[in-house]
């Protein structure tokens, strides 16, 4: 059966290693894949539901895309598009909302995590969120989504959606039922200051994360300066156990080289983490720098990234418009 792939991915400022490994670098082995339809895109409805300066918010949509394309997904066999361009998306979204129910709204970490204590004063639009991130999949009779760690919840949201929509209608396959894809050893990559935090573009301090198109000096100062504590590199994980920085830095690593956290253990084995950060900032360099050479040559290519977005969108509102007619027609509009 013909695997389809939809991603998304906000524009909210820099992309960071935890977007890469955790997901940018799935969506570029399944456009490899052989019949796999990939669709990637910039998510900027629901950058929105944070404030956005208007300038910044459309640099931040080319510099998205052109951070997609420098880290080798390819517009002529991936659809690359943004997700304000298709009116579908909104729509969907609304009626989708009409089947979802608050108390499964209520129980998204995400959104208690970002309001925090302030519930009263954070927007509709936050809470609705993972209302619209269904949409987006369900519109493209989504086989597989791969994602970080962090978007499993929603995942399971929109699997829940989805059926009871499929259900209230009698309709057994109108939607998909999307399938997520998490990595599993390495799905959440930790902040380089702390170890139990996830890697964020919202963290204060740059130095929490490696961005895709940090300069190789900025990405080896960043590792000189990663927190780490003073023991050695074990042999077996089971050690690594209270020590998330070291933990952490390991996965970076052995992520990066293809490799099981086992074998990344045996290699350094014994080792003080000055040498290893060493190694480290070598392999970040060796990966991300190409990736952030090419951002930087598409940057201010407004015209051919522009026209990038401008045909994946075409290609993108073919399926999306008739899926979402369909829908309107069985709920009797
Ligand atoms: P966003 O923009 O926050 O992140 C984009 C992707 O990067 C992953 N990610 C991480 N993975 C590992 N470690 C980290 N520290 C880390 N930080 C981010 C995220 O899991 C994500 O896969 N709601 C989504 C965007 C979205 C979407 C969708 C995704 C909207 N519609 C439809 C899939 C399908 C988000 O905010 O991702």
């Amino acid at each position: 059966m013909e695997k389809k792939i939809f991603s998304g991915v906000q524009p909210t400022g820099n992309l960071h290693l935890g977007n890469y490994l955790g997901a940018i670098q799935n969506f570029v082995s399944f456009q490899n894949q052989e019949n796999t339809k990939c669709i990637y895109c910039v998510v900027d409805l629901h950058a929105v539901t944070i404030k956005q300066d208007p300038s910044e918010l459309k640099n931040n949509i080319r510099e998205t895309t052109a951070t997609f394309i420098a880290s080798g997904l390819n517009h002529e066999k991936s659809i690359l598009f943004k997700q304000s361009s298709i009116a579908a998306h909104s729509e969907c979204s609304w009626l989708l909302g009409c089947y979802t129910k608050m108390g499964w709204l209520n129980r998204m970490t995400q959104f208690k995590e970002k309001v925090g204590k302030d519930k009263e004063r954070a927007s509709i639009g936050l809470y609705i969120y993972p209302v619209l991130m269904a949409s987006d999949i369900l519109l493209y009779d989504t086989t597989h989504v791969p994602v970080g760690e962090d978007q499993k919840q929603h995942l399971e949201l929109t699997r829940d959606i989805a059926q009871k929509f499929n259900q209230e209608y009698n309709k057994k396959n109108f939607f998909t039922i999307p399938e997520p894809i998490i990595q599993n050893e390495f799905a959440r990559i930790m902040s380089l200051k702390d170890g139990k935090k996830k890697m964020s573009k919202s963290e204060l301090t740059d130095l929490s994360r490696i961005n895709l198109n940090d300069t190789r000096d900025q990405i080896s100062n960043k590792i000189k300066k990663a927190k780490t504590d003073s023991l050695p590199i074990p042999s077996d994980r089971k050690n690594l156990k209270n020590r998330p920085e070291a933990e952490n830095l390991l996965s970076i690593f052995s992520s990066l080289t293809n490799q099981s956290m086992q074998k990344t253990l045996n290699q350094f084995e014994g080792k003080n983490f000055s040498e290893f950060k060493t190694s480290l900032s070598e392999i970040i360099i060796e990966k991300i720098s190409p990736i952030s050479d090419e951002i930087e040559k598409l940057r201010n290519d407004h015209s051919f990234i522009d026209k990038v977005l401008s045909d994946g969108k075409e290609k993108a509102e073919k399926i999306s418009s008739k899926k979402v007619a369909k829908l309107k027609e069985i709920i009797g509009f």
